[in-house]
């Protein structure tokens, strides 16, 4: 049955851990354990074999890493979810659970750069081919579909310039093809968006970002249905793609103030889209809650907030771009995102490295784009971080 409770509160009181004795801990134990005994040979088998519940062994399931899935699916508004050992872990489990050798993945071509590696590079080993279209052009995405066409791959929020998409209209899109609908949500977290409400089939997160929130672990989580999964499931034991249980309980503890960190991220990160639209060096802002960005009415309609990621171009390319980057006191030069530190990057340089010229003209990452994954710090002293960072280039 579904859980009428608060987002925040299920977030927190979704699974509490009942033991013996008792007083019962808050915080649910870490089960740092990579397999478990029997009493009996008997009771072994009948685990490890399915028969009964239980846990035999921690690539298939461990109860720290279970606590974190039925909390997500709770979030996510799924039936099920399992848990990886890296986002990427996570979205080539999402795509293998749906697509077999021979079939199509039709893709939004503002895609993450680990994504766009695996579709590229190792997929059309498996004879897997895709398609980059872009999706913010429904019509034109639509005309690229095929008929071996057995997934569309789209992303909530675009990095790093943050094109927003209609994940309703895409998820009847794929549905009336034939295919299935797959959302990586990385950017939104299931704070701001749940796509598997708005009808895609299956949503992938990187839980290295906001998830776990603080920077200090590296996995990733899927949820759907019971069928897709379970399927995305045997792909982590098959690759072996595990999360780890301590990592399993960062994330627990992450989600906890998923919320009050996903509102002072969107608000930071528009107080700060807004002060360097008004800067003279900047030539454009990248941040959906900025009314010129061309999906801010569809985003302020779907979401409570409009993420913690910006982009910004400073005229003079790349090396304008590194003196800004140099320049910056407090943000710190760094790839990732959803973090308490504000971390900057220089997308053409690292994330987009791999992809060809035209590919990353397609995806709007120019020599002078920075990328800024805004994190929890004062406002204040985030804009004069910037602030003097863009006048030292003049
Ligand atoms: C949108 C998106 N998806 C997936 C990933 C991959 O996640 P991980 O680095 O945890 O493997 C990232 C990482 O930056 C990302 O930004």
């Amino acid at each position: 049955m579904a859980d009428e409770r608060g987002f925040s509160t299920r977030a927190i009181h979704t699974v509490h851990y009942h033991g013996g004795g008792k007083g019962q801990p808050i915080a649910f134990p870490l089960f740092q354990s990579s397999s478990f005994a029997f009493e009996t040979a008997e009771d072994q088998e009948s685990v490890a074999t399915g028969r009964e519940p239980g846990y035999a062994y921690s690539r298939a399931s461990n109860p720290t890493t279970d606590a974190l899935e039925q909390t997500i699916a709770n979030l996510e508004g799924a039936e099920a979810a399992t848990s990886f050992a890296s986002g990427i872990g996570a979205v080539a489990a999402a795509i293998l659970a749906v697509v077999e050798s021979g079939q199509h993945i039709l893709a939004t071509e503002q895609i993450y750069g680990g994504t766009y590696g695996l579709l590229t590079r190792t997929l059309p080993r498996f004879n897997i081919s895709h398609t980059f279209a872009d999706a913010t052009d429904l019509a034109a995405f639509e005309r690229a579909i095929r008929p071996e066409t057995k997934l569309i791959w789209a992303e909530t929020i675009s990095n790093p310039t943050t094109s927003v998409l209609d994940i309703r209209a895409l998820a009847e899109m794929a549905h009336a093809h034939g295919a299935l609908l797959a959302v990586d949500s990385t950017f939104t977290s299931p704070y701001l968006a749940r796509p598997l409400e708005d009808g895609a089939d299956l949503v992938a997160h990187s839980a290295t970002k906001y998830i776990g929130g603080h920077g200090d672990l590296i996995a990733g989580v899927v949820a759907g249905n019971h069928a897709l999964v379970h399927k995305a499931h045997t792909m982590r034991v098959d690759f072996g793609a595990c999360a780890g249980p301590l990592e399993a309980w960062l994330m627990l503890r992450g989600l906890k103030t998923l919320s009050l960190r996903m509102e002072r991220h969107c608000a930071n990160a528009l107080g700060l889209a807004r002060f360097l639209q008004e800067q003279p060096g900047v030539t454009r802002v990248h941040y959906p809650g900025l009314e010129s960005h061309p999906q801010h009415a569809l985003a302020k309609a779907r979401m409570p907030g409009f993420g913690g990621v910006l982009s910004f171009e400073v005229a003079g390319g790349k090396p304008a771009a590194y003196r800004v980057l140099n320049g910056l006191k407090m943000s710190l030069r760094s790839a990732s995102l959803g973090d308490a530190d504000t971390l900057v990057s220089h997308p053409a340089s690292i994330s987009h490295s791999g992809l060809s010229a035209e590919d990353r003209a397609k995806s709007g990452v120019t020599d002078g784009l920075i990328r800024v994954a805004i994190g929890l710090e004062d406002l204040p002293d985030i804009i004069a971080d910037f602030d003097q960072a863009l006048k030292q280039v003049g």
